[in-house]
């Protein structure tokens, strides 16, 4: 298919079978934008008023982190905002994917809101607007106030209600030009790598911790999206970003280990906030762990709150089957292992290494799996509006001289981006109702347990001096948000 024509079902046989297609236009209204969040950027981690939240305890227990990081200074976009702002500018960004710190807002997550903390981000959105950059604000990505945290954190219920007042607090001062509000990020890892693995802050491992966590979140979802529809005065789009798990299953066993793993990391979100309801077999699943308990009359009424886009985040595909308790198991299921078990109730599911090529992080290279899940969703839900909130990839980046300057050959995150740009644009072409794109990251950050030794970034921080050198990957994307088709 050329730039002249308009996407077509016949796109989906036309394709290049290695994603590497260019020339393809995004139709009118697709938003380019990119994504950050406030832990892994900010920096500025004990001023204006800030309260500790559970990343910073984590970040500074030793042994959590790599290389001891942690986000004191990170990319320092709280110091260097209007640098940055710029920076998007400069690169034509339609939309800038960002989060909010809560501790900023409320430094012990409760109580009356800190001034200085609501006058970053009435900055960030005023200098957004004046850029012509939509706003897409995310409420909860992970940095959860460690007051609350010490009060129980997500296993608490309390929490969920603190997080509607937090956000109604929010929406009073911003809830006029936010364009989406996103309540949380990836419930799957605050969840199950908060609070089952203990990869991430808080670095607890207990599956019914988990699974307790996994209901207040989606309690704290609903209940924000009504707080924040009580106070905002514009018509923005109400929102949440999950990582969803696009699965295979390996041999006669396959099926099997991907309906456990469905269960627990697509269907326990999904269904309460689309459906209204729990998945039968994540009950029975985990019957010996939690007897749910904790969701309560009139819970799922809250949670499943229309959503004007859903957020999708992809990186790469899992592939599982049930271990024979026999051979040596394998059990790389892509995130940091640190012991516990991110899957409370599927203790028989293996997980698969995958063919390549990987990214610096390990993970599988495979653009099919966002086309696949983008239409998976739109044939099971196929009223809902969908945005990519996060894609991209991380690879050892250098920065040369070159006679125009500094400069970042990233050819493989270029290489990736186009496959899975790609991959959106068949999703479209075959119907689905894919709003827009956000690229992780804009810049280099903090990667959580993998600290500074992982570089996502569009654009090049060198974490010595702060400088930013925008990546050959931002120069290319530039050219796709400027005119809607894939560069070459
Ligand atoms: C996602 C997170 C984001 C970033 C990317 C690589 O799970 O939402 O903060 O760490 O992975």
């Amino acid at each position: 298919m050329t730039d002249q024509q308009p996407p077509t079902q016949q796109s989906r046989t036309q394709g290049n079978p290695d994603y590497r297609d260019a020339g393809l236009r995004f139709p009118d209204g697709f938003v380019f934008g990119s994504a950050t969040a406030s832990y892994q950027v900010e920096g500025a981690a004990n001023e204006d008023g800030r309260g500790p939240s559970i990343w910073d305890t984590f970040s500074h227990t030793p042994g959590k982190v790599w290389n001891g990081d942690t986000g004191d200074v990170a990319a320092d976009h709280y110091h260097r905002l209007e640098e940055d702002l710029d920076l998007m500018t400069s690169l034509g960004l339609q939309s800038y994917r960002f989060s909010i710190s809560w501790s900023r807002i409320q430094p012990t997550g409760r109580g009356e809101a800190n001034q200085a903390g609501l006058a970053f981000y009435t900055h960030l959105v005023d200098g957004l607007l004046a850029r012509g950059i939509r706003p897409i604000a995310t409420l909860y990505h992970w940095d959860l106030p460690q007051a609350l945290e010490d009060q129980g954190g997500w296993t608490n219920r309390e929490t969920a209600y603190a997080f509607a007042d937090y956000a109604r607090i929010v929406g009073e001062e911003l809830g006029d030009r936010v364009a989406t509000w996103t309540t949380l990020n990836e419930p799957w890892c605050s969840a199950y790598l908060g609070y089952g693995s203990g990869a991430h802050a808080p670095g607890r491992t207990d599956g019914e911790a988990a699974l307790t966590a996994v209901h207040h979140l989606n309690l704290a979802h609903g209940l924000a999206v009504l707080a924040l529809k009580e106070v905002v005065t514009n018509d923005p789009d109400f929102s949440i970003t999950l990582n969803l798990h696009v699965l295979r299953g390996e041999g006669e066993t396959g099926p099997e280990a991907v309906r456990q793993i469905d269960a627990l990391a697509n269907r326990v979100f999904l269904s309460p906030l689309l459906k209204g309801e729990y998945p039968a077999d994540v009950f029975e699943d985990t019957k010996d762990i939690t007897d749910w308990s904790f969701v309560r009359p009139g819970d799922l009424d809250i949670i499943r709150q229309p959503l004007d886009v859903l957020g999708v985040n992809y990186y790469s595909t899992t592939l599982v089957r049930l271990w024979d308790g026999v051979s040596p198991r394998q059990n790389s299921d892509g995130h940091k292992d640190v012991g516990g078990s991110p899957w409370p109730g599927a203790d028989r599911v293996e997980f698969l290494a995958q063919p390549g090529p990987y990214t610096e992080m390990g993970w599988n290279i495979e653009p099919a799996g966002l086309e696949e899940l983008l239409v998976s969703l739109h044939e099971e839900f196929p009223d809902q509006p969908l945005m990519i909130t996060e894609n991209g990839a991380a690879f050892a980046d250098e920065v040369v001289a070159t006679p125009d300057g500094p400069a970042v050959h990233d050819a493989e995150r270029v290489d990736y981006l186009r496959r899975h740009f790609t991959a959106a644009h068949r999703a479209i072409a075959r119907g689905v109702d894919l709003r827009g794109y956000q690229v992780w990251s804009l810049m280099d950050n903090f990667e959580w347990g993998y600290g500074y030794s992982k570089r996502f970034g569009i654009v090049h921080v060198d974490y010595d001096t702060l400088v930013r050198t925008p990546k050959d990957s931002a120069l290319w994307y530039a050219k796709l948000v400027g005119s809607g088709v894939i560069p070459k």
